[in-house]
C-alpha cells in the first residue's frame, strides 16, 4: 500500500500539486485520472523519486519514502517497476537485453539463470520467442508488452504505469489493461496507473483518485463513477453528449426503471423512452 499525505511540489511559483492526500491499495490497479496538465505524471514522478517534493509524506507500506536513508531508499527503487510511456526501451538492444537489463544492474545472479527470468516474463507476457528481435521490429503493442516485462522482472511490489494505452488500438489497449490487472492480481503488486482512457476506467478501476489542477476532486471505484453526481467529474469523464446519455441509460436499468433486455431497435424508432416515471 502506498498513503499520500499532503503532498505538495511546485515547480518555481507554478503550484502543481497542491496537497494531495490518496491510498493506494495492495494488489488493486489503482488508477489516477484527470484532465491533461493536472499533475498525474508529476505525481508518479514524486512517488517513484524521480522529482522530489516539496513538503508532505509519501509512505510505502508504512515507511516515509522522503525521510527514510539513502540505503533503503536504494532498496525499495528496487521493488518499483516502471512502464513508462512510450515504453522507453533502449533501441540499440535485443528484447532480451531489455528485459535483462535491471536483472544486470541489481542482481549477481547467473547469465543462465537470468535467462531464465527473462524467459519466464516474456512468456507470461505472450511474447514468447521474440528475445533476438529489436524495438524497431516489432509493433506498439509489443513493445509495450516488452516494456510490462522490463517492469516486473524484478518481481516489484509496486509497480508504476504512465498512460500504458497511449497509441494503441482500443482493442489492444483492453488487451494491456487485462494484463496488467492480471499481474497485479498474481503478485499481490500495488500497481498505478495513469490514464486518460475511459475504457480503462470502466473496466479495472478498483480504486480511482481524479485529480483537477493538482488536488484530488474525487475518489472511489469504477461502479461508483457510473452513479456519481459529481458535477466535474461527470463533466470530465462523460464529456460527450452520447456518453452523457449511456450513464443514465445505465442509471435507468440499474433502478429497474428500464429492462437490460430493451429492444433498441424499437426505441429509437419510437424516438423516447417509457421510463415509467410520471405513472400514478
Ligand atoms: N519539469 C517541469 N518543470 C516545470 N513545469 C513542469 C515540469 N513538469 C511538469 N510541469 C508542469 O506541471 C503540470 C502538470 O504536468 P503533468 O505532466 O503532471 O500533467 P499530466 O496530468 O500528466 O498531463 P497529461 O495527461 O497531458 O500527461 C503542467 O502544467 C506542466 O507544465
Ligand atoms: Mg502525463
Amino acid at each position: 500500500m502506498i498513503e499520500l499525505r499532503n503532498v505538495i511540489k511546485s515547480f518555481g511559483d507554478k503550484a502543481v500539486l497542491k496537497g494531495v492526500n490518496a491510498r493506494f491499495d495492495k494488489g488493486k490497479t489503482n488508477l489516477i485520472i484527470g484532465a491533461s496538465g493536472s499533475g498525474k505524471t508529476v505525481l508518479q514522478k514524486c512517488m517513484v523519486g524521480l522529482l522530489k517534493i516539496d513538503s508532505g509524506e509519501i509512505l510505502f507500506s508504512g515507511t516515509d519514502f522522503v525521510t527514510m536513508s539513502g540505503e533503503d531508499r536504494k532498496l525499495l527503487r528496487q521493488q518499483i517497476g516502471m512502464l513508462f510511456q512510450g515504453s522507453a526501451l533502449f533501441d540499440s538492444m535485443t528484447v532480451e537485453q531489455n528485459v535483462m537489463f535491471p536483472l544486470d544492474m541489481f542482481t549477481k545472479w547467473t547469465r543462465g539463470e537470468k535467462l531464465e527470468r527473462v524467459n519466464f516474463v516474456l512468456e507470461r507476457v505472450d511474447l514468447k520467442g521474440v528475445n533476438a528481435k529489436r524495438p524497431d521490429e516489432i509493433s506498439g503493442g509489443m513493445k509495450k508488452r516488452v516494456g510490462i516485462a522490463r517492469a516486473i522482472v524484478l518481481k516489484p511490489k509496486y509497480l508504476f504505469c504512465d498512460e500504458p494505452n497511449s497509441g494503441l488500438d482500443p482493442r489492444t489497449s483492453m488487451l494491456i489493461d487485462k494484463l496488467i490487472h492480471e499481474i497485479t492480481k498474481e503478485n499481490d503488486i500495488t500497481t498505478i496507473i495513469n490514464t486518460h482512457d475511459m475504457n480503462s476506467v470502466m473496466e479495472i478501476g478498483e480504486n480511482i483518485l481524479y485529480l483537477d489542477q493538482g488536488k484530488e476532486e474525487w475518489k472511489g471505484t469504477n461502479k461508483e463513477i457510473i452513479f456519481s453526481k459529481h458535477e466535474k467529474l461527470n463533466d470530465f469523464i462523460f464529456a460527450s453528449e452520447f456518453l452523457k446519455d449511456a450513464k443514465d441509460m445505465r442509471a435507468l436499468e440499474e433502478r429497474g426503471i428500464i429492462d437490460n433486455d430493451r429492444n433498441m431497435d424499437k426505441i429509437l424508432k419510437e424516438g423516447s423512452i417509457d421510463t415509467g416515471e410520471g405513472k400514478e
